[in-house]
């Protein structure tokens, strides 16, 4: 089923263990942990200390988006400290297979983020080592950023390509995404839904999660209908 994945950009940073916790009472089971490193992005977050210590104090699966130059050479260094997810940016990673299967060999889920402006066919030699790909909705660097139109249709181009691989990578979206578009999202085949400021700036950051993740698991289940008519038809008739 479908995964809404709070990211805790737009999450108290004075103070993220309530939030972690809200989040957890709500149902996650992944939380998006977002590095930038002013350099690669126009923004500056937080690191390896904060990841440490925000492992101690949670058993979410954290997924960690590198929104940094050489991701090479840093990677690891997430991987060591708790990360369950890696995700590094095509844009910045210079030997990507290698980094992948770096990080699988280290039992990080692997998954490889494009920006806007990068087509998906950029995929086509490294898509069998990713556990997932990000399709970037927003221009990388700051939550609360408007959600740009094209990218379901991106997300459909990706999982034709997915399946004509015949693999199995899950498709994971980021920027601009709230519970006016997570069906949208869901319905072009997204597996994983980021979601910071529709969550964290909401009046009940539980119940904002708990509408998203309930709009998610309903269009897919409509979705999983849709797809077997004639089961659902014999099922109908006895
Ligand atoms: C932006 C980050 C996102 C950010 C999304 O560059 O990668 O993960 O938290 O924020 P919203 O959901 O507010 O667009
Ligand atoms: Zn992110």
């Amino acid at each position: 089923m479908p995964l809404v994945a709070p990211s805790l950009l737009s999450a108290n940073f004075a103070n993220l263990l309530p939030d972690i916790r809200e989040m957890e009472e709500a149902g996650a089971s992944v939380l998006h942990f977002d590095v930038m490193d002013g350099h690669f992005v126009p923004n500056l977050t937080v690191g390896i200390p904060v990841l440490r210590s925000v492992r101690k104090v949670t058993k979410l699966e954290l997924d960690v988006h590198l929104m940094i130059s050489n991701p090479d050479h840093m990677a690891e260094a997430f991987a060591e400290a708790g990360a369950d997810w890696v995700t590094v940016h095509y844009e910045s990673s210079v030997h990507l297979n290698r980094l992948l299967t770096m990080l699988r060999e280290r039992k990080v889920k692997p998954g490889v983020a494009l920006n806007p402006h990068t087509p998906v066919s950029v995929l086509e030699e490294s898509l069998f080592l990713c556990h997932h790909v990000l399709i970037m909705s927003v221009n990388p660097g700051f939550g609360g950023q408007k959600f740009i139109s094209t990218s379901f249709e991106k997300v459909r181009k990706l999982m034709d390509l997915i399946r004509s691989r015949g693999l199995e990578v899950r498709i994971e979206i980021d920027g601009g995404i709230g519970p006016a578009n997570t069906a949208e999202a869901v319905e072009s085949g997204v597996d994983v839904i980021v979601a910071g400021s529709a969550i964290f700036d909401a009046s009940s950051p539980r119940e904002a999660f708990r509408l998203m993740q309930r709009s998610a698991d309903e269009t897919r289940a409509a979705k999983v209908r849709a797809s077997a008519p004639s089961a659902q038809a014999r099922s109908v008739r006895t």
